[in-house]
């Protein structure tokens, strides 16, 4: 399945936005902080509004950071915080990951977070990373894996929630548990000297999470009308989202999320 039957499942509403917006360099960039020299010329695929590009702006400045999303809008969010941060060495241009819109040997070094999760081809834009990376240049790709969240206290409908969200995902083309296969996809795709990593993100106030995914099952029926596929009765999506409500104003509970990534090097 290429881009064009690719369907991004989490859509941009203030709710994903939000979520987005809580992302910073020094946490969400943890696989890649050891490959952010100054100067070096770097691109960010499916840069979303910014965040977490700002910070790797200032990392490498004097170098350059590109950060290429295939929606104008993000892009748009992203100019405005770069020229709100004063940052003149992050750029950013609409694109898709199949097709960047550079030539090939552009960059010293390519990151991506929170983006190949949502591909239906990841091994063509695995390749598409490897052309834009000059021979020695390295690549991060990071995802979460949905294998490995640990969520308390748990509940059936809780469970089942979750398990709608991964369909929903599944449905658009994507992955959700795709990162412990990111390393096996790199080499595929040529890279060398390729390491897993992994580590887990607590969220805190659980809200942070359970927002997204209540948010994520209401606009489902009028996106993908996956009660009209009859996966799931309106009354019974009611409770699971009733059931994820709940579950975030619970005291001390938790939602570990593993988040997956693999470093590689274009052989050239
Ligand atoms: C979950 S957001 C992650 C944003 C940012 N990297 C972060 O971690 O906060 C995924 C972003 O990838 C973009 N995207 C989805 N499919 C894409 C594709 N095929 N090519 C480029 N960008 C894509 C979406 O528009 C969205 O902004």
């Amino acid at each position: 399945m290429a881009s064009n039957t690719e369907q991004y499942s989490l859509g941009h509403t203030p709710t994903t936005h939000a979520f987005l917006h809580r992302r910073r360099g020094d946490t969400h960039a943890w696989f890649f902080h050891d490959h952010l020299q100054p100067g070096v010329r770097l691109l960010d695929c499916g840069c979303g509004p910014g965040n977490i590009t700002l910070d790797l702006a200032r990392a490498i400045a004097p170098g350059e950071v590109i950060g290429v999303d295939q929606d104008a809008g993000q892009i748009a969010l992203a100019r405005a915080a770069a020229q709100r941060a004063n940052l003149s060495n992050a750029q950013f241009r609409p694109g898709s990951i199949y097709a960047l819109p550079f030539a090939g040997a552009e960059f010293d070094r390519v990151f991506s977070h929170a983006l190949f999760e949502h591909l239906a081809d990841p091994l063509a834009a695995m390749k598409e990373v490897k052309r834009v990376l000059r021979p020695g240049g390295i690549a991060g790709i990071c995802t979460p894996d949905w294998r490995g969240f640990i969520v308390e206290p748990s509940s059936p409908d809780l469970v089942a929630a979750i398990e709608l969200y991964k369909r929903i995902q599944r449905s658009g083309g994507g992955n959700p548990d795709i990162g412990g296969a990111l390393a096996t996809i790199m080499v595929e795709a040529g890279f060398t000297q390729v390491h897993p990593l992994a580590r887990y993100e607590c969220y805190e106030p659980l809200s942070a999470i359970g927002d997204l995914v209540s948010h994520r099952l209401e606009i489902a029926p009028a996106n993908d009308d996956i009660v009209a596929k009859q996966w799931v009765r309106a009354e019974t999506l009611a409770r699971y989202v009733r059931a994820v409500r709940a579950w975030q104003r619970v005291p001390h509970g938790m939602w570990a999320q593993a988040w997956v990534a693999a470093i590689g090097v274009n052989p050239g």
